[in-house]
C-alpha cells in the first residue's frame, strides 16, 4: 500500500516517520515517501502518484489549495478551509479532506486547554488561519481574528460571521488562548503585537521546530501563561489522515513523545572533533531506528549522517 506526502520544500517532513510508526503500531505494511513537486506541477505530480497505484497523499505547503481543486469530492472541513491536506483515492475518485482542524483541537485537548466558551485570539488570516476557524467555533469558542492586513481578516468574517475582527496594534490582554497562524516566524520577523496581549494567556504556535523553540514562542514566553508549538497538531492531523485511509485510529502520545525526545545512543570511545571530549558523542535515531544525527553531549557540535556539520545546533 503506497502513501506519500507532497510539498515544496519537503526534505524535512516528519510525515513519513509518523505514518510508518503508526503502521508499525497496528501491524500494517505500507510505503510512505516524500514527493517534491515544482510549484506549478502539483496536478501532474499528484496524478502520476495515483496512476502508479498510490492510495493516499498528504499535502503540505504550498499545495493545499491546489489539492482542494484536484479532489473530486471535498469534506465539510476542507470546504470551510478551502484547502485539502489529505487525499484518498477510492473507487476511481479522489476524496479530499482537511484534518488540520481536528489535529489542532485534539492537541489543545491533550494539553488540557479548555475550548468551550474560551476567548481565543487567532493572529493571522491566511490559509493556516482559515483552516482552524470552523473547528474552533464548533468547540464553542469565542473567536477573534487580528491580521496585519485587516481586509483579509474582514474577508474571513464574511465566510464565518461569528468571528470578530480586531486591529493588530490595538490588541491588549485578557485572552484564554492566543494562536499564532502567521508566517512571521518563517521570515525571522517579530509579530507587531503589544506584549501584554500574551500576558497569562496559553499561547500556541501552529508551526514547530524540533531543535529549539519557535520564534513566536521565543517572543512571547516571558509573558505567556503556557506555551506549545504545533508538533502535537502535526501528529494528531496525521493520526486522523491515517484513520481515514486505514479505518483505525493510532495512538499518538508515544509517537509525540518519541519525536520530542529522540533516542540517543552513546558511542563508547569516540572523541568529539570539536571539544576533544571522549565518550560524549552520541547518535540520534528517528522513530524507525534510522540514525539521523551525530552530536556531542558536552559541546554544541553536531552533524547529519551525510557529514554536514552544524555547530549552531544547541544540544
Ligand atoms: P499560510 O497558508 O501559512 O497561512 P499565507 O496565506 O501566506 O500563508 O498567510 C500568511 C499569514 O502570515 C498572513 O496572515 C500574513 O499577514 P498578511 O495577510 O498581512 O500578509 C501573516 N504574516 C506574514 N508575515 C507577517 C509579519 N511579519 N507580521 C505579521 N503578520 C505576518
Amino acid at each position: 500500500m503506497k502513501f506519500a506526502v507532497i510539498g515544496n520544500p519537503i526534505a524535512h517532513s516528519l510525515s513519513p516517520e509518523i505514518h510508518l510508526a503508526f503502521a508499525a503500531q497496528v501491524g500494517l505494511e505500507i510505503t510512505y515517501d516524500r514527493i517534491l513537486s515544482a510549484p506549478s506541477d502539483f496536478h501532474s505530480t499528484a496524478q502520476d502518484f495515483f496512476t502508479a497505484h498510490g492510495i493516499g497523499l498528504n499535502v503540505t505547503a504550498p499545495f493545499k489549495q491546489d489539492a482542494f481543486k484536484f479532489a473530486t469530492e471535498n469534506d465539510s472541513a476542507s470546504k470551510a478551509a478551502g484547502a485539502v491536506n489529505t487525499i484518498h483515492a477510492t473507487d476511481g475518485v479522489y476524496l479530499g479532506y482537511n484534518t488540520d482542524g481536528i489535529g489542532l483541537v485534539a492537541d489543545l485537548t491533550r494539553l488540557g486547554w479548555p475550548l468551550q466558551q474560551a476567548k481565543i485570539l487567532v493572529i493571522g488570516a491566511g490559509g493556516a488561519a482559515q483552516g482552524i476557524v470552523l473547528p474552533l467555533l464548533n468547540q464553542g469558542a469565542e473567536l477573534f481574528l487580528a491580521n496585519r492586513t485587516r481586509a483579509r481578516a474582514e474577508a474571513l468574517k464574511e465566510q464565518f460571521p461569528k468571528i470578530e475582527v480586531l486591529g493588530l496594534e490595538q490588541l491588549s490582554r485578557g485572552w484564554d488562548i492566543v494562536i499564532n497562524a502567521t508566517a512571521a516566524g518563517w521570515q525571522q520577523q517579530q509579530l507587531p503585537v503589544p506584549s501584554e496581549t500574551f500576558e497569562d494567556a496559553r499561547c500556541y504556535d501552529l508551526v514547530y521546530q524540533r531543535d529549539s523553540r519557535t520564534p513566536f514562542i521565543q517572543q512571547i514566553e516571558s509573558y505567556a501563561g503556557d506555551t506549545s508549538d504545533g508538533l502535537g497538531m502535526l501528529v494528531e492531523q496525521a493520526a486522523e489522515a491515517f484513520r481515514i485511509w486505514h479505518d483505525v485510529k493510532p495512538q499518538t502520545n508515544s509517537v509525540l513523545n518519541a519525536l520530542r525526545n529522540p533516542k540517543r545512543q552513546f558511542i563508547s570511545g569516540a572523541e568529539c572533533p570539536r571539544c576533544g571530549n571522549q565518550d560524549t558523542i552520541y547518535v540520534e535515531r528517528d522513530l524507525l531506528g534510522t540514525a539521523t544525527l551525530r552530536a556531542c553531549h558536552a559541546c554544541n557540535y553536531s552533524e547529519d549522517m551525510e557529514g554536514n556539520v552544524s555547530v549552531e545546533l544547541q544540544k
